[in-house]
């Protein structure tokens, strides 16, 4: 009997009409039967404050759980200004604390880049690759997602209809697949 790893998408978009959210739902969709993904929502989080070392707010504490209970992390990312959007740091800031206990370390993990330009956010990618490694997330080195021209990969109800892409994602699938099993 196969196992099947719970994996906690964080997109680091608030848009309603996010590409890194309709990427998300579409990896959700093509996943591979051993992987059961949900995306875990950022938008109510607090900005972080340090204050709350003994006392943080309930959101920040639900948050928290719901990454530790995850077997493995999806990170997906935007690209603000050649980096990571602020709401996404954040919500990676949030779930690092207290120190030491921080529920990303020894998770597997891997991140994607999402944008509608040709550089398909390796900016973004890059700089949360080390802010991932910081915080102890495994993350996934090869094959790497950057999804460039994203604004052209879906229709008009948001599905992803780009046959190349969908093949590079199912592959992206499998190697993580493999990355949770080596690191679970
Ligand atoms: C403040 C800001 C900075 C941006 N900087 C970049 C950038 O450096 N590189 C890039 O490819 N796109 C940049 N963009 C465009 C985003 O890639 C685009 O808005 C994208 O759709 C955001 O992701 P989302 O669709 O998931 O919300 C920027 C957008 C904003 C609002």
């Amino acid at each position: 009997m196969s196992t099947t790893h719970t994996v906690a998408i964080v997109v680091g978009s608030l848009r309603k009409d996010s590409l890194n959210r309709k990427l998300a739902n579409a990896l959700i969709r093509i996943a591979p039967p051993s992987l059961s993904m949900s995306i875990v929502e950022i938008a109510d989080l607090p900005h972080f404050n340090q204050d709350w070392e003994d006392n943080p707010p309930q959101n920040v504490l639900a948050f928290r759980e719901k990454i530790k209970a995850a077997d493995a992390v999806l990170l997906l990312t935007p690209e603000y200004n050649r980096s990571v959007p602020g709401v996404l740091k954040n919500a990676v800031d949030i779930a690092s604390r207290p120190y030491g206990q921080g529920v990303w370390i020894g998770k597997p993990g891997a991140v994607v880049s999402v944008s509608p330009g040709p550089l398909a956010g390796f900016g973004a990618n890059h700089h949360l690759r080390q802010v991932m490694t910081a915080v102890g997330i495994k993350t996934m080195a090869q094959p790497e997602a950057y999804i460039g021209n994203a604004g052209d990969q879906f229709d008009d109800k948001g599905e992803l209809t780009n046959a190349s892409t969908i093949q590079f994602m199912g592959k992206f699938l499998n190697a993580f697949v493999q990355w949770i099993e080596r690191n679970k």
